[in-house]
């Protein structure tokens, strides 16, 4: 079971705007997709990587090539924007999209899009989404996932409520979560509090 919680002081700095309720659209992209380069940074410390010779102008040297293929799942809509900057860090990341929005009464996952392979060939997942409330739809995910063989599964979420940790950590043990606050609570309709609102409606000013 792990949980890393990003302890930073620019991504505190981030963490704050993005939380603010005046920051416009454009900006909220632009903090997302900072904090998700920041999220991707520490998910994909660990890669497995295998030694390759590298001929730099003055001599001849032993360098590291990254060996785990990767790919990454953001969940629509919220993670699509999370997808750039973690491309930027891993240029070779096949990208699967996977449809799952909240049902507003009960808030539960629907799954309205799958574009996933049967056999997905890649050694390690990134779930990408912004939010993690009741852990719902990371969950789900991450069902998804494992039907089509993925063993190593990480989330990345740039807010995690701690019920929803709680969630999917107890049905999904071996599963990493990275993000960069840990927030207490949920309130009577399931939003993360202090939380930052929807981070999809704010992403596309809907
Ligand atoms: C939000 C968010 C997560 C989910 C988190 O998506 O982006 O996918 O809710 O909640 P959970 O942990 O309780 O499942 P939403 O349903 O608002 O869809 P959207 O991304 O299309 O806005």
């Amino acid at each position: 079971m792990s949980l890393l919680e990003i302890q930073h002081a620019v991504v505190r700095h981030h963490l704050s705007a993005l939380r603010t309720t005046a920051t416009e659209p454009a900006e909220f992209r632009r903090l997302i997709q900072r904090l998700a380069g920041c999220l991707a940074y520490e998910a994909t410390r660990d890669l497995r990587s295998a030694a390759v010779e590298v001929h730099t102008p003055l001599t001849t040297v032993t360098g590291s090539q990254l060996a785990d293929r990767i790919g990454l799942v953001p969940i629509m809509r919220a993670g699509l924007g999370m997808v750039d900057p973690v491309l930027d860090l891993i240029p070779d990341a096949v990208v699967w999209h996977l449809g799952i929005y909240r049902d507003e009464e009960r808030a539960t996952p629907v799954e309205y899009y799958c574009r996933i392979p049967e056999a997905p060939p890649v050694e390690v997942a990134l779930i990408l989404d912004p939010m993690l409330a009741t852990g719902g739809s990371a969950r789900a995910a991450v069902t998804v996932l494992k039907a089509r063989g993925i063993r190593q599964i990480k989330i990345l979420s740039v807010i995690a409520a701690q019920p929803g940790i709680r969630a999917v950590q107890a049905e999904h043990p071996d599963v990493a979560i990275f993000t960069c606050a840990v927030d207490p609570d949920l309130n009577n309709r399931s939003f993360i509090v202090p939380g930052l609102g929807d981070a999809g409606d704010r992403q596309f000013k809907t």
